[in-house]
């Protein structure tokens, strides 16, 4: 879908050229949506059978063991799940489970834990499921909560939350130290920390300042994130906008020029397009930075494997050596690139997310299961095939791999969001049921394979008819992000759906936690 109006030449020009993107925000039209209520009811069925399964045998405890009926403390023992859950219990409207969790954040204590704290899981988890809350209660709903929640309480224990991470900024370069300790704060003593847990904060953070008119948390996460827009040395960006992956904390240099759109450089690239849409006008170089890594993409990482060269993937870069790997992970990289596409009017970003969109899809339907691998491989159809970097793949996934077009490296599936995520902004993009179905049809093969015991499992191999076997673990996750985007993917409209017309009232973090965006009414 092309642009209705158009700003100035760049429009013209070809992508490769976008570093002069039209400065406002791009009018498109917004295509018509198809309710499904049948399919949307289901998934509200999957919702309240896994919290019921975490609230019988896990609550407050962060994670729910289905198989076993037991529980984890893997987030910190402040009940993650619980946190993660509230905003899709929001948006679902289930009120008893909506009142469940209002009750408990208030008790948590976030001053005290056991083991080390992440920051950036933290941060996305628990920090993004609070700011989340407190925007969409305060701004979108009026019904349904029985008792009037206090909703105050929510914003004073996300405050409370950031408070005690704070110490993690606390170093010579202002790069935060990822690994924190509790009672009382302090750090882990890292010498480097990740492109993805450095530049995966300022969203959240962000959004905490202008709630409660405290910059501090703003300035901090900012403060790291300028290593990340002006990186030294030339090492850390082999290509324009494409970075390493380890930044010193004593100097915030780049430690090396090794990255990819997947685990542990991924988010900082979703947040690039989503500060801009949080506020486009504070945050209009980070939409140059996203421009600067997405045309690189296209014209260095994208890769199409020999036997069937129509789907396509994007490389991962060691320096500027390419490696023909993926992961499940990276498969927000087409719904990201259609939300670039949509928020710049620039056809070709959308038209490349959508081809990774019809990528990952293979990858799901390839298996034995329909739920595609945590990693996966292909020879790339252009480098010669003796190419050190270019190798077939192993003999006993030769069949499969011709018939499929990838290979697997890693056949786990650990209920990750990422390809209904993106099959989510296609649908919103588009309007075209065909992505519906894809959700659905994920969605049931995820039912069948991963509904165990009490509630949802990690399984160990998505190429097994029945999965391998369990791992017992429901993920918070599972709560906050294929749950939303299951539903919502067949829900009515609303003010937290993704718009494509570029008048988004929120701008989701990449927990799927929806964050209202700074101009929101
Ligand atoms: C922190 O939690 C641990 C484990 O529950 C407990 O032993 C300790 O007394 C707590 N400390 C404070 C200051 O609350
Ligand atoms: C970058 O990748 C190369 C090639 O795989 C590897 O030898 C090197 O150790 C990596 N560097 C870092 C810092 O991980
Ligand atoms: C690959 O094959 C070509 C053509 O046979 C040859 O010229 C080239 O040296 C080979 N490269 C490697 C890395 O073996
Ligand atoms: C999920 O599985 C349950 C139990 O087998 C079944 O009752 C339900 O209809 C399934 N839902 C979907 C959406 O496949």
């Amino acid at each position: 879908m092309r642009g209705l109006s158009v700003a100035g030449a760049s429009a013209a020009a070809s992508p490769l050229l976008l570093g002069l993107a039209a400065a406002a925000p791009h009018k498109q039209r917004a295509p018509q949506y198809v309710v499904n209520k049948q399919r949307a009811d289901e998934v509200k069925e999957a919702f309240q059978v896994s919290w019921d399964g975490y609230y019988k045998y896990a609550f407050p405890h962060d994670s729910l063991r289905p198989v076993s009926n037991t529980f984890a403390d893997d987030r910190n023992g402040w009940g993650a799940s619980a946190v993660d859950a509230l905003s899709t219990a929001l948006v679902m409207e289930n009120w008893d489970v909506v009142n469940q969790i209002l009750e408990y954040i208030p008790t948590i204590n976030f001053d005290n834990t056991t083991t080390e704290v992440s920051l950036f899981e933290t941060t996305i988890r628990y920090l993004g499921g609070l700011v989340s809350a407190y925007d969409i209660i305060t701004n979108s709903l009026s019904l349904g909560i029985q008792k009037q929640p206090d909703v105050e309480a929510i914003l004073t224990q996300a405050k409370r939350l950031a408070d005690n991470l704070k110490v993690a900024f606390d170093t010579p370069s202002g790069v935060p130290d990822n690994s924190l300790y509790f009672n009382p704060p302090r750090k882990g003593g890292s010498t480097t920390n990740g492109l993805a847990t450095t530049g995966t904060l300022i969203l959240e953070w962000t959004r905490l300042s202008d709630l409660t008119g405290d910059s501090e948390y703003a300035e901090l996460t900012q403060k790291a994130e300028s290593y990340l827009l002006h990186p030294e040395p030339a090492l850390g960006e082999p290509f324009p906008g494409l970075l390493g992956t380890n930044i010193r904390i004593e100097d915030g240099k780049f430690e090396d020029g090794n990255g990819s759109w997947g685990g542990g450089t991924d988010s900082f690239y979703e947040y690039l397009i989503k500060m801009y849409i949080y506020d486009p006008e504070r945050f209009a170089e980070y939409r140059d930075r996203w421009i600067a890594a997405a045309d690189s993409s296209i014209k260095y990482l994208v890769s199409h494997p020999t036997t069937r060269p129509e789907l396509t993937f994007l490389a991962l870069w060691r320096g500027k050596e390419l490696r023909f790997s993926s992961q499940h992970l990276a498969c927000f990289h087409g719904g990201n690139f259609i939300l670039g596409g949509l928020t710049l009017g620039e056809q070709a970003y959308t038209d490349l997310g959508l081809a990774l969109v019809e990528g990952c899809h293979a990858t799901y339907v390839g298996t034995a299961t329909g739920i595609g691998p945590e990693v996966f491989a292909w020879q790339d159809s252009q480098l010669p095939l003796n190419a050190s970097n270019n190798q077939p793949p192993p003999e006993d996934q030769t069949a499969f791999y011709e018939k499929s077009g990838f290979w697997i490296t890693n056949g786990h599936y650990v209920l990750r969001p990422e390809v209904i995520e993106s099959y989510y902004y296609a649908y919103r993009a588009t309007g075209d049921t065909k992505y519906q179905d894809w959700a659905w049809d994920a969605f049931q093969r995820i039912n069948k394979t991963c509904r165990v015991g009490s509630g949802f499992s990690s399984i160990k191999d998505v190429n097994a008819p029945d999965g391998g076997g369990f791992d017992d673990f429901q993920e918070s996750f599972w709560f906050a992000e294929v749950l939303k985007y299951s539903y919502l993917i067949h829900a009515e409209d609303a003010p937290w759906q993704v718009k494509a017309d570029n008048t988004n009232e929120y701008v989701w973090n990449t927990e799927a936690h929806p964050i209202r965006v700074a101009g929101g009414k």
